[in-house]
């Protein structure tokens, strides 16, 4: 028989605790920023997943791809009994790891989505008769601490997400993950890879406004959760190549001088017209940086798949 169990190891007030200190601190710094977990709330959910199916947004299709053809061949390596997925989502890809790994006796998904975990377990619930579902609201970022579960770990890092960290959280969070790691068990990770500009802005700013009401989706939350005195339609959405730092920068740039109110912080934040707030990185890799970055949290690359049109890679590493 198949079971579910949801655990919430930050409590509600850890959250908005976060969410205080993070807008506190991104809107009174200059330049303005906020981290891009404050996008996923349901709503904001349900936008990544539109992405998703964007003619313009490659990097699910190519993963897609990668686990389609390497799905066998990475079960086979991992003999995973237990598999972890950092930022899970919708668990959609995953279902191809799902499929290929045999002898999976625990899926842990972790996200800081509850209504993407909700969803994924009980369809998944629905489908895999066997399967336990232990389902982790938790904040990737914040040493995660796992249930028990039969080794070998197979630990996902799905989507090109590792990109959406700066270059000093990926080291420490790939410190992290490793500590997580016995001998025998493995990281599969997913990572966007540089490629030309004008297909990766795209990627960041489709026709259909998708992406646009997506980032624009933070400024809903701050309304939300903290009551601020914000309208979507006073900010254009910036999506930009940043080539010294080889990652997209997704922005909110404000359409005129205006004030922004957050009642319950008691803050006022004013914006020049013109001036933006950064909401997103997206960096993208090549094979020598990932393996270094790996190599230095004490992690080994064994191996290294892409997708036909070399976009986007998937790699696995082992405790070194
Ligand atoms: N892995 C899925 C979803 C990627 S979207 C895919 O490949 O399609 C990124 C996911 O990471 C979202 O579900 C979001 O809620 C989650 N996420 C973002 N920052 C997080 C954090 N700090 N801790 C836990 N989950 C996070
Ligand atoms: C989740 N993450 C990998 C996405 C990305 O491509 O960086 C989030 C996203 N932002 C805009 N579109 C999609």
């Amino acid at each position: 028989m198949s079971t579910l169990k949801l655990t919430r190891t930050l409590p509600e007030d850890a959250t908005d605790a976060d969410l205080r200190a993070d807008v506190l601190h991104g809107l009174t710094t200059t330049p303005k920023t906020l981290p891009p977990k404050w996008f996923y709330d349901a709503r904001g959910s349900e936008l990544f997943e539109e992405i998703t199916r964007l003619p313009e947004y490659y990097p699910t299709r190519a993963e897609r791809e990668i686990l389609h053809s390497r799905a066998p061949e990475i079960a086979a390596a991992t003999q995973a009994r237990t598999l972890v997925e950092l930022g899970s989502g919708s668990s959609e890809k995953t279902r191809l790891l799902l499929d290929a790994l045999t002898g999976l006796h625990t899926y842990v998904p972790v996200d800081v989505s509850e209504s993407a975990l909700y969803g994924a377990g009980h369809a998944l619930l629905a489908e895999r008769p066997g399967l336990h579902v232990h389902a982790l609201i938790a904040d990737f970022t914040r040493g995660l601490t796992l249930p028990d579960a039969p080794g070998p770990r197979l630990v996902a890092f799905l989507g090109g997400t590792i990109g959406n960290l700066l270059p000093e959280e990926r080291a420490v969070f790939l410190r992290s993950v490793r500590a997580l790691m016995s001998p025998g068990d493995a990281l599969l990770l997913g990572a966007d890879l540089v490629k030309e500009e004008s297909v990766l802005v795209r990627a960041y700013d489709d026709a259909a406004g998708v992406t646009a009401a997506f980032n624009k989706n933070v400024l809903a939350v701050l309304a939300r959760e903290l009551d601020a005195d914000v309208d979507p339609d006073d900010f254009d959405h910036v999506a930009l190549w940043d080539p010294g730092n080889e990652w997209i920068e997704m922005r909110l740039r404000a359409r005129s001088a205006l004030t922004v109110k957050i009642r319950e912080l008691d803050l006022a934040v004013p914006f020049e017209e013109g001036e933006e707030l950064r909401t997103e990185v997206s960096a993208k890799f090549r094979r020598e940086g990932l393996g270094a970055e790996l190599e230095a949290a004490g992690l080994e690359l064994t191996g290294w798949w892409t997708d036909a049109a070399e976009r986007f890679s998937l790699s696995l590493a082992t405790v070194a």
